[in-house]
């Protein structure tokens, strides 16, 4: 089976699904609420440093990984003969499995905020706890999160290049503009320039172990890294393509894409909501863009085209989770694509179900005294992919 892997047919192939897996929720949604959280500029400096050193070797080493043995991480690692090591080739393929529940109840999240723009119901999203009573619903959670993971399943069904590639070309670059038009109109706006410093500038007195541990669980979020996704793509891509320039592209675009993230979101808050939402976590995002809008002319429908925008970058990346875990069931149990595919979209509505009602009906259930989305998040970022990011790390030494 391994023989008929796809390869991707040129480097800007590569160059777009590894940034459409890249870019997503983690930059625009993820990254702002954390940066908000701890410290502002203190998180910022800590995670480019990050991204730039570590980040950029963990990529690399992932991608020629899964170039050299064209296979899955399990594959992978057996083939290089790491015994030892074995388990970072299962957890490179469980974290993409264990993600892509939640990532799809954030993505229906998206798209309930979409649907109710193209409505021309934009208003109602400015109240405060609008968010807070949509998320505590009974119903609407799960079915948005339905809504977004068949989405996702019908565009895998469909096969790697033509589900990716194409759609991630054409919008990452609209994304990008639409979100510089937004960050100035922000600047613009009486307070924001108080958020833009606490944004930018570091204060050393607010750095922790605890900005440390966020910002490289962020970084391997954002950057894909430690979840076999650059394994998978690593093994499309044709041996005379220059991985490393690749490589750093994405990894250019992927911050820069997080930082006008930041620059859109943290002046806003303080200038639409207050510095006291700035612990707003991941309802963060869904607070303070509708109000941002509300106060442009045209509002509605830039609101529209924005929130349509993250719901591809959404799209896109959930597509990269779910490829690479439909990608590891095939090859593992020999079973056809849609086998596996269908054997995905069960395992994301069997745990995404519950993880979307988790600030509801099913908010009784804490593990560790945390509601289940920020369990997962927690249980994938920060213990699960050091782990594995180590044992790639101890791999290619
Ligand atoms: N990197 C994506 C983002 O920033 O939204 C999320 C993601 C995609 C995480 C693929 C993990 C992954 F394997």
């Amino acid at each position: 089976m391994e023989k008929k892997r796809t390869q991707f047919s040129s480097k800007i192939g590569f160059i777009l699904a590894a940034a459409g897996s890249a870019v997503g929720l983690g930059n625009i949604w993820r990254f702002p609420y954390l940066a908000a959280k701890y410290g502002g500029g203190t998180f910022l400096f800590t995670y480019v440093i990050l991204a730039l050193t570590v980040g950029f070797a963990l990529l690399v080493s992932e991608t020629a990984l899964g170039r050299k043995t064209g296979n899955n991480p399990i594959k992978a690692y057996k083939i290089l003969g790491a015994k030892k090591l074995k388990i970072g080739g299962w957890l490179n393929s469980i974290i993409p499995m264990l993600i892509v529940p939640y990532y799809c109840v954030v993505g229906g999240w998206v798209c309930k905020y979409l649907f109710e723009y193209l409505r021309g119901s934009s208003q109602i999203l400015t109240q405060d706890t609008y968010f807070s009573n949509f998320i505590a619903n009974p119903i609407s959670p799960a079915f948005w999160l339905v809504v977004f993971a068949v989405l996702t399943f019908i565009v895998v069904i469909k096969g790697v290049e033509k589900g990716i590639e194409k759609v991630s070309k054409i919008l990452m670059p609209i994304l990008v503009v639409i979100a510089i038009f937004i960050s100035i109109y922000g600047l613009m706006t009486p307070g924001a320039i108080e958020g833009l410093k606490y944004y930018i500038i570091p204060d050393f007195s607010k750095f922790s172990i605890m900005t440390v541990i966020a910002a490289m669980g962020q970084m391997f979020y954002s950057l894909s890294i430690g979840m076999g996704i650059l394994f998978t793509y690593g093994s499309y891509m044709k041996k005379v393509v220059d991985m490393e320039k690749a490589i750093s592209q994405v990894e250019i675009m992927d911050t820069l894409i997080a930082f006008l993230a930041g620059l859109m979101i943290i002046p806003a808050v303080f200038a639409f909501s207050g510095k006291d939402s700035l612990n707003a976590g991941a309802s963060l995002m869904f607070i303070t863009m509708p109000k941002v809008f509300n106060s442009l002319q045209l509002g509605g429908f830039i609101g529209g085209v924005f929130f349509l925008l993250v719901l591809f970058a959404a799209l896109t990346s959930a597509i990269s989770l779910m490829e690479c875990s439909v990608a590891t069931l095939m090859e593992q149990f020999h079973i056809s694509r849609k086998k596996a595919a269908l054997a995905m979209i069960i395992e994301m509505l069997a745990l995404g179900i519950p993880i979307s009602l988790g600030y509801g009906v099913l908010g009784w259930i804490q593990p560790l005294g945390m509601t289940l989305l920020d369990f997962f998040d927690f249980v994938t970022n920060s213990c699960m992919m050091p782990i594995s990011a180590l044992c790639t790390a101890l791999l290619i030494i």
